[in-house]
């Protein structure tokens, strides 16, 4: 009986180091290392600051950030971003104002400030590096997607 109880514990135990074993093999974020390895970092990679607006995969998507934001303070304090992207600094920073989205509260109203659910920018824009991609991407723009309709309708 005894015998038994631990053949049962050890394969418990192995089974279970196996799930993780292949849990951490399919995370590709973590570089397909098992979860139990430690992963040689990433080196840092530059951040993009070229000053040229990405394109947007679709029309609602916030965009992404193209310069560096380091050590740019978003607090209770201060906003950093707003001090060039409010609506009264874009005349002297020459930045794209945030759109009227960002003075919406959630009925709808336009408020005369920034809506605080859009004050930490951070949540929905990002800057980008020249990094390889950490994970396999096999978006297509909804418009090609609709002219591969069309042409297979024809
Ligand atoms: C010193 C002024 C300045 C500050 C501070 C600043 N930005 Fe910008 N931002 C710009 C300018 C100018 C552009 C236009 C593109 C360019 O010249 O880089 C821009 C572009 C952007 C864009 C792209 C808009 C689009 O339509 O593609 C986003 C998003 C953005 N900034 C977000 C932020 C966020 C978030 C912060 C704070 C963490 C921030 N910015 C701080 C000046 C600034
Ligand atoms: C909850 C998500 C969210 C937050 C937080 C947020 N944004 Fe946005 N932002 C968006 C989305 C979505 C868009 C594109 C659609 C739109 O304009 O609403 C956008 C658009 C923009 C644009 C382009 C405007 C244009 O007309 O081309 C700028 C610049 C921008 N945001 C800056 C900021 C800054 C600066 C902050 C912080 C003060 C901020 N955003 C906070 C989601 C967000």
């Amino acid at each position: 009986m005894r015998m038994i109880v631990t053949t049962i514990a050890i394969l418990g135990i192995s089974l279970g180091a196996l799930a993780q074993q292949q849990e951490g093999d399919h995370d590709a974020l973590r570089g397909n290392v098992p979860l139990l390895e430690e992963r040689t970092p990433e080196p840092l990679y530059e951040v993009e600051n070229n000053d040229l607006r990405r394109p947007r995969a679709y029309p609602m998507q916030p965009p992404t950030i193209p310069h560096k934001i380091d050590n740019y303070q978003v607090d209770l304090n201060a906003n950093r971003c707003m001090s060039c992207h409010s609506r009264q600094r874009v005349g002297t920073s020459q930045a794209p104002m945030i759109s009227v989205t960002h003075y919406m509260d959630r009925e709808g109203n336009f408020l005369a400030e920034l809506s605080p659910r859009r004050y930490f920018c951070n949540q929905c824009h990002v800057p980008q590096t020249d990094s390889p991609l950490a994970v396999e991407n096999t978006f297509v723009d909804v418009v090609e997607l609709l002219r591969q309709r069309r042409e297979t309708q024809e």
